[in-house]
């Protein structure tokens, strides 16, 4: 698939954009804080409501305006679509397709198919496991579209039962007045194992793509793989688990299947009650796990070298469009690369543009032209002072 038009009003430092972009690769040249991420930033929005610079919407509202406008036409299984996402300071946000309003504005998740890198991308390979959720849960949602409903399902739960047991802790809540907990945990169950099995099989589905986008990219023969590691199994969870740090006593999963996981997930529960109680937290399901990245026996994080972490960062992305390639029927998403070929050496930079060069729609952003390989020259814009030209 690919954008073919893209319109914007108040967004970021626009307050007005049209660009036509071109199938194939298109890009965006102009020196630092011009609009060049802005630009793709509202295209990876448009296709998932992520973001890789903030995770609320407000700072992509233009400073002062009380509302943003993404608008695009694409084209998708060589039918045009017309998308729109409106951002309100104030009221609710609303999103559009084909001028008709979607009943949750989640719906309009996954239509665009993308996949971006950028150079934050190396935090998933050696920050905490917030990002590398992050990094599975948006491949999960661009892979199966209907899941964002699940994440936002399981969300709204989480919510309220921490609400519950914050209350209970409060209030020394015992017995009977703790049924209320019990139905909580029916659908925090019910969802948290939706999100944990669509996790699994993506990670298994995604494994060898990731070892041959590795092996096209890294010098080094380490094999690269992904391990899910549950707060549903391992020991430490009833001891003593705090907050978000890496349990290394936490043992992995590798069944995606959903009675299993449900089974796990129940019992587990029932287990740290008391503990949950005492916190005034949930303290098992998605929110709480990992995926740990390995490269040959040792993790990647804490152990790989910088050059490896870079590679480690884009293998995981390459693989990712590999995978909605092959296993979706909207042809290639549309791939955002935000800023990395000053980041990378000349042979680094070749090989990530024979890579990419023949994807359906590349989107590039660079401050220095030169930085890019000439094979991926095709259709180039400038962008000075939030206005963008075709050159
Ligand atoms: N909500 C907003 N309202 C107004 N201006 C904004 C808003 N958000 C960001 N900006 C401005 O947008 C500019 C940054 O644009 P952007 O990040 O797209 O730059 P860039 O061209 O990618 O630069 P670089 O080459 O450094 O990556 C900054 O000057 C920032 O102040
Ligand atoms: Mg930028």
């Amino acid at each position: 698939m690919f954008v073919k038009h893209l319109t914007l009003a108040s967004f970021r430092n626009y307050e007005t954009a049209e660009v036509a972009f071109e199938p194939g690769i298109n890009l965006l040249v102009g020196v630092n804080g011009q609009g060049k991420t802005n630009l793709v930033e509202a295209v990876r929005y448009l296709s998932s409501l992520n973001s890789h610079r903030v995770s609320g919407y407000l700072p992509l509202i233009k400073n002062r305006e009380p509302s943003a406008i993404i608008r695009a036409m694409v084209s998708s299984e060589a039918r045009d679509v017309y998308l729109e996402l409106e951002l309100n300071r104030e009221g609710k946000n609303k999103a559009r397709v084909n001028k008709a309003d979607l009943p949750r504005v989640r719906d309009i998740v996954g239509i665009i198919q993308s996949v971006t890198f950028a150079p934050e991308d190396i935090d998933i390979v050696r920050k905490d496991p917030t990002n590398r959720r992050a990094f599975i849960d948006e491949l999960v949602v661009q892979y199966r579209p209907r899941m964002a409903g699940v994440y936002g399902d399981y969300e709204r739960v989480l919510k309220q039962r921490n609400a519950l047991l914050k209350s209970a802790r409060a209030t020394k809540t015992t017995g009977s007045a703790l049924s209320t907990l019990d139905a909580w945990d029916a659908s925090l169950v019910q969802y948290g194992t939706e999100i944990i099995s669509a996790r699994i099989g993506l990670i298994n589905m995604l494994q060898p793509h990731l070892f041959a986008a590795y092996q096209k990219i890294a010098t080094s023969n380490n094999e690269p793989g992904m391990l899910y590691r549950s707060s549903l199994v391992g020991e430490k969870v009833l001891t003593g688990f705090d907050d978000d740090n890496e349990d290394e006593s936490l043992e992995f999963l590798t069944d995606s299947d959903r009675e299993s996981i449900a089974a796990l997930f129940t019992q587990r529960l029932a287990a740290v009650r008391p503990k949950e109680l005492e916190r005034g937290l949930t303290l098992v399901g998605p929110q709480r796990d990992d995926l740990v990245l390995m490269l040959g026996d040792l993790p990647a994080k804490g152990y790989a070298s910088h050059g490896e972490t870079w590679s480690y960062a884009l293998a995981l992305r390459l693989a990712s469009v590999d995978l909605l390639r092959t296993e979706t029927k909207t042809g290639d998403p549309v791939l955002i690369l935000d800023d990395v070929f000053a980041e990378l050496d000349s042979g680094r930079r070749l090989r990530l543009a024979e890579l990419v060069a023949d994807n359906e729609q590349v989107l590039i952003t660079a401050a220095v032209a030169e930085d890019v390989p000439e094979i991926l020259n095709a259709t180039r814009f400038s962008v000075k002072q939030a206005v963008v030209e075709r050159v």
